[in-house]
């Protein structure tokens, strides 16, 4: 296994694919081992606090029960729980909590104050989302698409329709091109990744054989593909003002049944980060619904609850893969395969 021991988990291109596929292959082996009810606890008498400065479901829940089945605790900070950015700054915060605990998750907008905290923290820290990327997200989608695909990951085509200027479209670009995947992004061009960032994936497609698109068409981009992905319009910190906008530019962007027949491939795998706006189950869609007199968003409820779906494995995967995150950096190495 690749030694990741007292390392940040900041973005995906800060590791080489050797290090994030050894990373979403323990993760698959803590699966394999919490069903089979065969877990050792390599966390134990650890402390990680879990500095949540935008809401969550899935990525707080994935380290509070990763860590309980690693035997660690974690110390959940809420949105109006700390002084961070308020009162007191990034690195003085990091400097405090790194005498307590062992490790600091940080979700919030700017990746620079997650970088402040690993630059000062003296222990490990971890991205639970940032404005600019969505890395523990990451492991849990190519654990998935490994888990629904035959193929080798060099040889999946995946497409990614929305908003891609913003942490999921982002993430899935340096990703794939980290993993030598058949990458695609379909959007209107004034929603593509920005350029520093296109540059980035294409210097790691360089060396990994990737193939790179950015493409307007939903026909061109999704054609051949083995998974396509999506997220929400208007993500968290954003002005519910701009709907408007986002919904007139990325329409034509939604999934549909149409979208999944146009890659002309039956055993096409839906993913999305959730939480989704695929029906009227949320405030947002009933305020969308009053406004707008939409029901359905960037993903139709057909296409969210067919077969084609796999948005609950990919939900679930956010345990195991994070608890993978924290074995790595911070677990005891006794008994993980190829460790000293
Ligand atoms: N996908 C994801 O990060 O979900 P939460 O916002 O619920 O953590
Ligand atoms: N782009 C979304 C992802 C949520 C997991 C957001 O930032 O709100």
């Amino acid at each position: 296994a690749t030694d990741l021991a007292g390392r940040h988990f900041l973005k995906e291109l800060d590791f080489t694919a050797e290090e994030f596929l050894g990373l979403v292959a323990l993760a698959a082996e803590l699966k394999a081992a919490k069903r089979a009810g065969t877990e050792v606890q390599r966390l134990r008498g650890r402390n990680v606090a879990l500095i949540f400065e935008k809401s969550s479901t899935r990525t707080r829940c994935a380290f509070e029960v990763a860590a309980a089945d690693q035997g660690a605790s974690t110390t959940y900070i809420d949105p109006a729980g700390s002084h961070i950015g308020k009162k007191e700054s990034a690195r003085d915060t990091a400097r405090v909590l790194g005498r307590m605990f062992d490790a600091i998750e940080f979700r919030g907008d700017a990746q620079e104050t997650v970088e402040t905290l690993a630059a000062n923290a003296g222990v490990p820290v971890y991205n639970g989302l940032t404005d600019d990327w969505h890395p523990t997200q990451m492991l849990a989608d190519v654990l998935t698409v490994t888990e629904h695909s035959d193929k080798p990951l060099g040889e999946v085509a995946f497409a990614y329709l929305g908003d891609a200027r913003f942490n999921m479209g982002n993430s899935y670009l340096v990703t794939g091109a980290l993993l030598g995947m058949d990458v695609r992004i379909v959007a209107p061009r004034a929603y593509w990744p920005a350029e520093e960032i296109v540059a980035q994936a294409r210097e790691a497609a360089g060396a990994s054989g990737a193939r790179i698109t950015l493409t307007e068409s939903v026909e061109e981009g999704v054609a051949g593909a083995d998974f396509v992905a999506t997220d929400v319009w208007v993500s968290m910190g954003e002005p519910k003002e701009i709907w408007a906008e986002r919904i007139k530019a990325l329409a034509p962007y939604a999934v549909t049944m149409d979208v999944l027949r146009a890659t002309g491939n039956p055993r096409v795998k839906f993913l999305h980060c959730l939480p989704a706006f695929h029906d009227l189950g949320t405030q947002v869609g009933r305020d969308i619904h009053e406004q707008y007199g939409l029901t359905e968003l960037e993903v139709t409820d057909e296409v969210f609850e067919s077969p084609h779906s796999v948005v609950f494995d990919e939900a679930e995967n956010r345990m195991h893969t994070i608890k993978a995150v924290m074995v790595a950096t911070l677990g005891d190495r006794q008994g993980i395969k190829g460790a000293e």
